[in-house]
């Protein structure tokens, strides 16, 4: 049942996304601050944006592509630097793609992104999820990735986006679970670094294992049927590894992850220092390995 893809990313085409079956059931730093009063763990420091954008559609809404039609209107939440919201757009090539963002710097980013891209169907607007000023059934889909394990009111965003949700319609979203971010050889460093990033996450009234949460927090706002999927990002090739370990290193040192980690006492510059120093080993670790679970939600609007 198990099926093995390759991430449509050129910029990436090393790294692995192994997806498993769905299933259905139940019922500059502290620009991070965002417009709800929640505070962004990442922020948008170069090393973090620089990461994200290298995700496509083709990874990141895999588990929605059958339920966006070539018209479809969508709302892609929390857009970051705009490549996936990029990649729906030409799924969708005769609608239109809606990307919201919270801060003007990756708004700027957003637009190059799409200007870059050549897709006239795209609209982006400095929104948060939390207040959407789009009409009640105004889209078909509403996508997220990567979002709610930074709000400290997930289960207001998701029923926020299925209010602006025609009925039979779509909410997709997908996110990752920190505690099954895990790799060899065995890095102190690394599990400090999960412990600390964490710790700031919960410190700022989110939750890093959002994953593990998204089908409780769809049925508490009000979705049935949820089905739900799970995927793996895997880093082992060279290029992946680098990759992704280097950018850690980077964004352990300079994001605003690392400013909050010092001011919040949970890590020193001189741990931060040695955390970097271990994700930079790892890179460089011929037979280094590391993956993480992304749980995937899809439900129709009634
Ligand atoms: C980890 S990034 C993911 C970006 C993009 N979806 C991706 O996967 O490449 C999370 C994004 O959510 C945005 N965000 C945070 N709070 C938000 C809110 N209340 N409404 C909309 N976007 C928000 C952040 O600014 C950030 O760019």
């Amino acid at each position: 049942m198990y099926g093995k893809v390759a991430l449509g990313s050129p910029r990436d085409p090393e790294r692995v996304l192994v997806a498993l079956p769905p299933v259905t059931g139940g019922t500059g730093h502290y620009a991070a601050a965002v417009t709800s009063g929640d505070v962004y763990t990442h922020g948008h420091h170069a090393t973090v944006v620089n990461q994200h954008a290298q995700r496509t559609a083709e990874d990141c809404a895999a588990f929605a592509r059958h339920v966006i039609e070539p018209d479809a209107r969508i709302l892609d939440v929390g857009c970051g630097p705009a490549s996936i919201t990029v990649g729906l757009a030409r799924w969708a090539s005769r609608g239109h793609v809606t990307g919201i963002e919270v801060g003007d710097d990756i708004l700027a980013t957003a637009k190059a992104t799409v200007a870059e891209a050549e897709v006239g169907n795209v609209t982006l607007d400095k929104e948060s999820v939390y207040e959407l000023p789009y009409d009640d059934g105004s889209f078909d889909v509403a996508y997220a990735h990567q979002v709610l394990q930074h709000l400290s009111d997930p289960v207001a965003a998701i029923r926020e986006m299925a209010r602006v949700v025609r009925a039979g319609g779509w909410v997709a979203v997908r996110d990752s679970d920190y505690s099954t971010m895990r790799g060899y050889p065995a890095s102190e460093g690394i599990t400090r670094w999960r412990q600390v990033y964490r710790q700031v996450c919960r410190h700022n009234g989110a939750e890093p294992d959002a994953g593990r949460h998204l089908f409780s927090w769809f049925c508490r706002a009000g979705l049935a049927q949820v089905q739900m999927s799970a995927s793996v990002w895997q880093f082992f090739t060279p290029t992946s590894r680098r990759n992704w370990g280097y950018s850690w290193a980077e964004r352990s040192l300079k994001s605003s992850f690392a400013a909050q980690a010092v001011e919040y006492g949970y890590a020193t510059a001189a741990e931060l220092d040695d955390i970097a120093a271990a994700w930079r080993a790892w890179a460089d670790t011929d037979d280094g390995y590391f993956h993480f679970i992304h749980s995937e939600a899809l439900a129709q609007v009634a």
